[in-house]
């Protein structure tokens, strides 16, 4: 576990390394500078230095990066050495979405049950996993040692659903809903709000600064 408080921009950054390195790793690519990743990922190689020196360097002078070990140390700081269990919550359009797209499962987030309201969706499948009805979803939580919910349900319900989960032991919580979810600010629930929205907009500003 790192003692060191590292800031978020950091933290932020990590999965991009990691993607890329999975990349090079495809490849076969064994070893990589600092100043050739540097030239793929378009941020500065001291950058690079600095990013990875919060957490003790992995580099070599004269080497690089051996691109396998880092890897494995950055996924091991992201907390992906490990598998982590979640639950969708909300089986619709966005949900289903999330349920059918398999590369979570490759990175260690399996999927342990979805739910919903509609009993329209309660019975069916999506990828062989079953839609439950959503009264069974506390029970689940309680005894299946759940890590992560993943909302995909209106935003009215995002509050009550939230502090549900928090109350049963969720650990975090992975917010789809248009809503920055604030709950309970004395528990350790960590929530990740995702906002598509938001980064469609950045690009519209960028665009409109261009005309
Ligand atoms: P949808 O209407 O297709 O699906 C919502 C599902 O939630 C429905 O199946 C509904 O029956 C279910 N539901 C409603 N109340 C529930 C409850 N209390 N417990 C369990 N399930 C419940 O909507 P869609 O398109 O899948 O969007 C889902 C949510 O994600 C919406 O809030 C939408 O605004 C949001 N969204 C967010 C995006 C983002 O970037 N953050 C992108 C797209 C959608």
């Amino acid at each position: 576990m790192i003692e060191k408080k590292i800031s978020v921009a950091v933290i932020k950054r990590l999965p991009r390394y990691y993607r890329y390195l999975g990349d090079l790793l495809e490849n076969d690519v064994v070893r990589i500078s600092s100043k050739e990743l540097s030239k793929k990922m378009d941020v500065t190689a001291s950058q690079i230095r600095q990013d990875l020196n919060n957490f003790g360097g992995f580099g070599q002078q004269g080497y690089g990066y051996n691109v396998e070990y880092l890897y494995h140390e950055i996924g091991k700081i992201l907390g992906l050495e490990r598998k982590h269990k979640l639950i969708i919550v909300g089986a619709g359009n966005l949900g289903q979405a999330l349920a059918n797209y398999t590369d979570f499962e490759k990175r260690g987030f399996i999927i342990e049950g979805i739910f919903d309201v509609n009993p329209r969706l309660v019975g069916m499948t999506v990828r062989g996993i079953e839609i439950k009805d959503i009264g069974e979803m506390e029970k689940l939580v309680l005894n299946g040692d759940i890590d992560i919910a993943v909302l995909t349900i209106p935003k009215q319900k995002a509050v009550k659903i939230g502090n549900d989960l928090i109350n049963w032991g969720i650990r975090g919580i992975w917010n789809f809903a248009p809503i920055d979810l604030k709950l309970k600010l004395s528990s350790d629930v960590v929530i990740e709000n995702v906002h598509l929205s938001d980064s469609l907009m950045t690009l519209s500003y960028n665009i409109s600064c261009k005309e």
